[in-house]
Order: structure tokens, then sequence, then C-alpha cells
């Protein structure tokens, strides 16, 4: 008997041994996943000083990135604040006290926005990368240009921390970093602005729709692991397949979809709402040349 329960405590003592030990090794890579430093060449872009280009760069602001960063871009404390995995700050944008804009150069914005590190080449977690590496060099130059013409406000975040289980769920590969997996180009070019399906397109791209409605739009998993949605699909084999292209503008702008249905605020309609008449005619105009898909499940 004595035997029996030596051995099963062996077992058992060694299980949880190599549990700890693949723990450890999880830690150790998730850590260097996070401390990895990244360079690329500088883009040299220039930052226009025109007041149509910094009102141009306004706009796409208002569009995306006061969605995640604020109305007045002061950034949101704990914008993404799971307990058991970690808490992630949106940061303060301007030039007042706890931002960053008194101190970020040209090349750090691009850095940030387009190759999705920091000053100091880490990776940073901010999910609209994918869609602001599309950006091309002239729209980011003007958001730039407007970035730095933005009032300073006083707002210090709270910075970002990793539990352990964050640091094994990055060891085993469960959170991708925007740096990873984006294109690094160092110049990207846009179709001309107007309504067509190319435009449309290039909107899709680069406003974070696919982030939530899936690389093909035909509905997509939260990009966030703690919430637990499933987005509609927004290619012909949807609900947009009744829609018309006033049920559509209708929808973005007061999240009111036909039928009365009103879209939950996860859908950024708030922030898209200030999309031009002609930029949203081109997102409706490209979104009815997708092959018809069916909806995705999980
Ligand atoms: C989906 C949400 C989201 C959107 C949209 C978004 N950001 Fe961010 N951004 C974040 C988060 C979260 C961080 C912090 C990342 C971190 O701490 O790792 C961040 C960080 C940053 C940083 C700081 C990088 C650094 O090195 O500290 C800059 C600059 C920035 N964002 C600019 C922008 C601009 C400009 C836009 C619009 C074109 C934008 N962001 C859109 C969520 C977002
Ligand atoms: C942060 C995630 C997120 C982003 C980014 C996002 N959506 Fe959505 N969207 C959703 C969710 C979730 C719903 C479902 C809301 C509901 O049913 O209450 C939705 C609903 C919709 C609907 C209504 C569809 C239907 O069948 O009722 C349309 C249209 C739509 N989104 C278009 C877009 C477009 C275009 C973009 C990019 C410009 C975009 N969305 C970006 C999450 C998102």
């Amino acid at each position: 008997m004595k035997k029996v329960l030596k051995w099963i405590g062996i077992v058992l003592g060694s299980l949880i041994g190599l549990i700890l030990l693949a723990g450890i090794v999880m830690i150790m890579i998730g850590n260097s996943r996070l401390n990895k430093t990244y360079d690329f060449p500088p883009s040299n872009i220039t930052i226009p000083t025109d007041a149509a280009s910094i009102e141009y760069g306004k706009h796409r602001a208002e569009t995306l990135c006061q969605g995640c960063h604020g109305p007045d871009l002061s950034g949101i404390d704990a914008w993404f604040n799971a307990p058991p995995i970690g808490l992630i700050s949106s940061p303060n944008l301007t030039s007042g006290a706890g931002g960053i804009g008194a101190n970020f150069t040209t090349e750090d914005y691009v850095r940030a926005i387009r190759h999705g590190i920091d000053p100091q080449g880490k990776a940073i977690f901010m999910p609209a990368v994918p869609s602001t590496s599309q950006l091309s060099d002239e729209d980011l130059a003007s958001i730039i240009a407007y970035l730095k013409t933005i009032p300073p406000v006083d707002h210090t975040v709270t910075s970002r921390r990793f539990t352990l289980l964050g640091y094994i769920l990055f060891g085993a590969g469960k959170f991708i970093m925007p740096a990873e997996i984006v294109s690094h180009a160092t110049h990207v070019t846009a179709p001309a602005r107007g309504v067509s399906v190319e435009y449309g397109e290039y909107m899709v791209n680069t406003n974070d729709c696919r982030a939530c409605h899936g690389e093909q739009l035909n509905g997509g998993s939260s990009p966030d692991p703690s919430e637990t949605w499933v987005s509609p699909n927004l290619t012909p084999g949807g609900d947009l397949a009744s829609w018309t292209e006033e049920d559509f503008i209708h929808a973005l702008r007061t999240g009111s979809a036909p039928g009365g249905k009103q879209l939950a605020d996860i859908m950024p309609w708030k922030t898209y709402k200030n999309f031009t008449d002609d930029e949203l005619k081109a997102i409706w105009m490209y979104l009815q040349t997708l092959p018809k898909l069916e909806q995705y499940t999980e």
C-alpha cells in the first residue's frame, strides 16, 4: 500500500513539475515576444501644413482614432481590462501632462500607426494597426499633421500590465501582436478619393471593419478574447442583401438598421457617423461587389 502511494506521489509530483516547467517556458516565450524590438527604415514622409490636409487628418481621426482614444484623444483608462489577463489603456495622444504628444517625433507616430511599435521598437497592442498600416503616406501624414495641432489635455492613464496567465497566453500564441503580422511597407499609396469600388475597399481596409467582421467580411468573432459575440455578415449572403444604399447610410449614421433594430455600441457607428456621404457610398459600393458568403460561425 505504502509503495503504491509513493508511486502515485512520484507520478503526481512529476506531472505538476512538468506543468510548471511548461508554464515557465510559455512565460519565457511570451516575455521574449513582448520584449522583442523591431527596426524599420524611416518613412521620411513630409507632414503637410496646409489647412485642407489638417482638416482631412481631423476627419480621419474622428472616424477612427476617437473611438478608442476618446473624443478629445486624451486616452481611455483601462480600455481593455480583463483582470485574469491584464490591462491596456489607450494613451493620451495630446501634448498635455501624461500625453505622448509633447515627445513624439513624426517617425515615432509612423512607427506606432504604421508598424505597431513604440519609440523603443517594442510591439504595441493597438488592435487598429492591421488597418492603420494600410493608410497611404498622404493620409497618414495628414493624420499626424492634425495630431500635432490638437489642444493639450492633462490625463494620465494606467500603464499596461499583464498577469502571468497573460504571459502564458502570449507564449502559447493566443494573442497576436499587430507588429508580427502587418506588411511594414515603407510607402503606401491609395486610390483617388471618390465614390468608387476601389476607394470603398480602401476605406474598409483602413477603418477596422475586417477586425470585427472577419477577413472576408462574412462575420467574425470578437477580437477581444474576453468577449463572445460574433458580428454579422456584410457580404450579399447576409442581411445587407435586402438593404438599399439609403438604409446602409442611415444605419451607419444613426445605429438604426432596417426593421428598427438598434445596433449595439460595439459596432462603432458613433464614430463612423462622421464618414462623408461619398465615403459611405463608396463602402456600400464595395460591399455590393463581394462574393455571396455564408454567415461565419465559430
Ligand atoms: C481599436 C482601438 C484603437 C484605434 C481605432 C486606434 N488606437 Fe491607437 N492605441 C490603442 C491602444 C489600446 C494603444 C496602446 C497600446 C499599448 O499600450 O500597447 C494605442 C496606442 C497608440 C499610440 C501610442 C504608441 C506608443 O508607442 O505608445 C499612438 C500614437 C496611437 N495609438 C495613435 C492612434 C491613431 C492616430 C489612431 C487613428 C488613426 C489610432 N491610434 C487608432 C487603440 C486604438
Ligand atoms: C469593434 C467591432 C466592429 C467594427 C470595427 C465594425 N463593426 Fe460593424 N458590427 C459589429 C457588430 C458586433 C455588429 C452587430 C451589432 C448588433 O447586431 O447589434 C455590427 C453590425 C454592422 C452592420 C449591420 C449589419 C446587420 O446585418 O444588421 C453593418 C452594416 C456594419 N456593422 C458595417 C460595418 C462597417 C462598414 C465597418 C467598418 C467601416 C464596421 N462595421 C466595423 C462590430 C464591428
